[in-house]
Formats: structure tokens, sequence, C-alpha cells
């Protein structure tokens, strides 16, 4: 770690001007701190370039004197992602300005754009054009495309599109000895070897600065039909699922879940929302199916006909207008915020094999709760996905330090029952620095190894965004807050 030099700071202040530099203490803090509060950093500068000439050069410079980058788009990360280190050496690259959206080719189906545009920006681009981009979540409002793709997110429409990387079809970024990977051509085959722009996606900046991405449009929707669910059980859950992907196909682009707690939760904390069903259930799944421009809608209300029948669904409330369909959404995307409001919880964003998640659910939940006496699971989200947000909150009373206290035993205990099911503890927020020490407890060490060596070689300074993503090998020895390179 190298502080930067009073030289080098006056050199990147006259290339990149006074929008494109700050030390001033005012314009820094808000970027110092994730938004959920958890990381506070210091860092020596905000350097917001405005093209990937300017960004290069910044890299440039920097790799001289292996002065530490830490990229930051929106600042959205879920793990401290994009948060610097307190020791105050570290600059933070806002990829803020650049933000223009390059092209849009609505019947090739590519949008080439760069790193700080924002998600629901290129959503209303796509839209005007006639196509859509289909990945979203909770921040796209403040989500940037390269905070996206540096973190390979996923969302709501996973199911159906899958994550960030099979939405990438090509990518310019800044290694880290500052030459520009120039990556964007939209290639449907390519066998050059490694593939760069995969290694890139979810890297979380510890590869590379992206600068911009070919991504791909699909068709614009044409009617949607979003149906809320009570059901019985996580299990009866996956098995609608299945039932209407089978009489629907992949018209099914959203299955989310929400356990009765969730709900509840909801209701209580955000104003303006209502219960959808006239009798509570157990579990409730959000589902959306989803008709190309021009085409019926698809016929949700004649499969969940035949899923009553089976006795799979309790009761279920189909949205029969636009508005509706959006308060049904609005009690899904609220969560998170309500869970907050409510009080500490111990967060997970944990995977296993799609049709296991609903029995491990069932049996992690009863699990924690008799290990921890007084604490409540509410876990939920993309069960289709196999990808469920498994947090879990304090007793009644606890104080926000019980996060850092039996929080973190209850965390190593939710990661080592999914560890032993063979699952990811980090399926779509990433690692960032909030998993570090579980990614190094837990990861094999053919995984840890293979990370650990392309990192070296890609980026022997351990310039770009030290300290996430990457355990330290010594681990033991030297604890996190060293964010020296794995050796
Ligand atoms: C979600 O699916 O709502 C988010 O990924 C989880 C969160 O905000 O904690
Ligand atoms: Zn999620």
């Amino acid at each position: 770690m190298a502080y930067p030099s009073q030289a080098l700071l006056d050199k990147l202040a006259t290339m990149l001007g006074p929008k494109g530099f700050t030390r001033d203490p005012a314009d820094l803090a808000p970027w110092e701190t994730d938004w959920r509060g958890r990381y506070h950093g210091k860092a020596a500068a905000l350097l917001s370039p405005a093209s990937a000439e300017e960004a290069a050069a910044i890299v440039r410079l920097c790799a001289a004197q292996a002065v530490q980058l830490v990229p930051q788009g929106g600042n959205t990360s879920m793990v401290g992602g994009a948060t610097p280190d307190g020791s105050g050496s570290a600059l933070i690259v806002s990829m803020r300005r650049l933000n223009r959206i390059r092209s849009l080719d609505a019947a090739a189906g590519v949008a080439v754009c760069e790193a700080g545009v924002i998600l629901s920006d290129l959503h209303s681009a796509a839209l005007a054009a006639g196509r859509r981009f289909p990945l979203s979540l909770g921040a796209k409002g403040s989500a940037t495309i390269g905070g996206l793709v540096s973190t390979n997110a996923g969302g709501t429409q996973v199911l159906r599109f899958g994550p960030m990387r099979s939405l990438v079809l090509g990518i310019e970024a800044v290694l880290p000895d500052g030459s520009l990977f120039e990556g964007l051509a939209a290639l449907k085959k390519d066998n050059r070897g490694y593939d760069l722009k995969q290694l890139l996606i979810g890297a979380e900046g510890t590869l590379g600065l992206v600068t911009a991405a070919s991504l791909k449009l699909v068709p614009a929707i044409g009617e949607r039909a979003v149906a809320w669910i009570g059901l019985k059980s996580a299990e009866a859950a996956m098995a609608l699922l299945r039932r209407l992907e089978g009489a629907l196909g992949d018209a099914v682009e959203s299955f989310e879940l929400v356990p009765r707690s969730a709900l509840e939760l909801v209701l209580r904390h955000v104003p303006g929302t209502r219960a959808p069903l006239a009798e509570p259930a157990p579990w409730n799944a959000l589902v959306e199916a989803v008709s190309p421009a021009g085409m019926p809608a698809p016929k949700l209300h004649e499969a969940l006909g035949g899923a009553l029948e089976a006795g799979l669904v309790a009761d279920a409330a189909i949205a029969s207008s636009e508005a509706q369909a959006q308060d049904l959404w609005r009690l899904r995307d609220s969560i998170s915020e309500a869970e907050k409001k409510d009080g500490p919880a111990a967060k997970h964003d944990i995977s296993v094999a799609v049709e296991q998640m609903a029995g491990f659910m069932t049996e992690a939940a009863a699990a924690v709760e008799a290990r921890f006496p007084g604490t409540r699971v509410n876990a939920f989200g993309h069960l289709g996905d196999g990808n469920v947000h498994f947090n879990v909150r304090a007793p009644e009373g606890a104080g926000a330090d019980w996060v850092d206290g039996e929080g973190g035993a209850v965390s190593a205990y939710v990661h080592d029952l999914v560890t032993q099911a063979g699952g990811s503890i980090s399926a779509e927020h990433g690692i960032g620095q909030m998993k570090l020490a579980e990614l190094a407890r837990l990861g094999d060490p053919a995984r840890l190894g293979a990370l650990r060596a392309i990192k070296r070689a890609l980026d022997p300074a351990n310039i770009m965004n030290p300290g996430k993503l990457v355990p330290p090998f010594d681990l033991a020895q030297d604890g996190l807050a060293q964010n020296h390179l794995p050796s």
C-alpha cells in the first residue's frame, strides 16, 4: 500500500480538471461509506474520469506508484465491495461521469453502455426503441452498468434470462497495468482461449476497471400477468413453479418466494401497502408471466386453476391492472427495507441446487432457531434460481450490536450448513469485504488457489480494489485489515 504523492495528486488534478478530481472531505464523504452504513473508509481523493482513455491514464499513473484504486458506480454494494479501507491511501474512481449509451441497435438487440449508465436509464432507452434489458433489481435507480457487470448482478428475472453474465456480450476495461482491453464486439462465437470478458464479470473490480459493456436486449413485453399466490409450504411453491413452467414454458419470468413473516414486516413498516389475500398464507409466491409484443397475455389464470385443483395453491390474487401488478411487486421489493426498519438481522445470500432449496430452507430454519433461541428466520427471494436471502432476525429487543456479536456466530452456522449442502455463501451479492473471511474459511483450496493465482498474474501490485473478493493467503497471521497482496 502506498500513499499517493503530492506530485501524483497534482498530475491527476490537472489531467481530470475540477469536475473529475476532488479532495474536499464533503464531496468524498458520501462515497466513503456503503449505503447500508456498515463500512466506513477514507480515500485520498475522488477521481471521476469522463472517458475510457482518462480512466486508462489514471490506472497507468497509479500503477507506476502502486497506489490503490477503488472503483465505484452507484455505491449500492450489499457487501462493502466499493468502500475503501480506513487508511486514507486509496483513490476512489467514480464511473458516474462515463454515462453515455454509446449505441442502441434495436434490430441486433445490442446496447453499448458506458460503466456509469444507471440501470433504469437503460431500461427507458431500450423501451423507447421497442426492446428491453431483462435485468432488474431494487436499486435500479442508482445501480450502474459497471457495478452490475463487476458483481454479476442477479435480480428478479434471472429465472428466464440468467444473471448479468448471460447478458454481457462484450466488455471494454482498463487492466491493472493501464492497458485498455477493447472487447466490445458482440461476437456470438469467439474461441481465442481464456475469456477475459467472463473473467472481468463478477471480479468486483479486482482485475480491472470496466469502462463499458455491450449488453443483450430482448423483445419488449407485450402483456404481463402478475399473481400473488398463497401456499402451504416452500415445497408446494417449488411444485407450483414446475407446474407453471410446464403449462406456460419460458413465459414465466419471475417466481419470488415470500414467507408470511416477510409480508407482515412489509405491511407493518411500508406505508400504503395492503394484504393481497383475504387470509394470510404461511408462504406466498409472486409470479410474473410475460408475452412478447403483439401476443396475447399468458394464460396464468388457467394454469393456476389446475394447480388449485391439485391442492398446491391455497389462494391467489391476479392483478387486473398495471397498478395492481405494481402494488404486488412493491410488496416483494420492500422486504429488505421493512426488515431493516424492524431491527437488526444477520443477512445471508445463499444458494443450493434448485430442487434442494425448499427442503434446505425448512430444515436450516428449524436448526438455526433451535440453536440461537429467540432468532427468527426470514428467508425470501429467488426460489426458482435456488437462491434465497436466508436472513435471521435478532431476538426481540436486541440492539444493533447483535449483528457483530451473536449475529456473526449465526452467519458462520448458516454458511456451514450451506457448504455442507454443496451450496454457495454468495449467490447474488458477491464477496466484497463482508464475506472475505468466510470465503477464506470455507472456500475449497483449489478454488481459492486459482482465485489468488489469477489476481497475482493480472494485478501483481494489488492496486485494483484491494481487500475485496480475494482472501490473503496468510489470513491467520495477518487478519483482514491488511490489504496486501496474497503472497
Ligand atoms: C433482494 O432480492 O431483495 C435483494 O437482493 C436482497 C436484499 O436487498 O437484501
Ligand atoms: Zn436478491
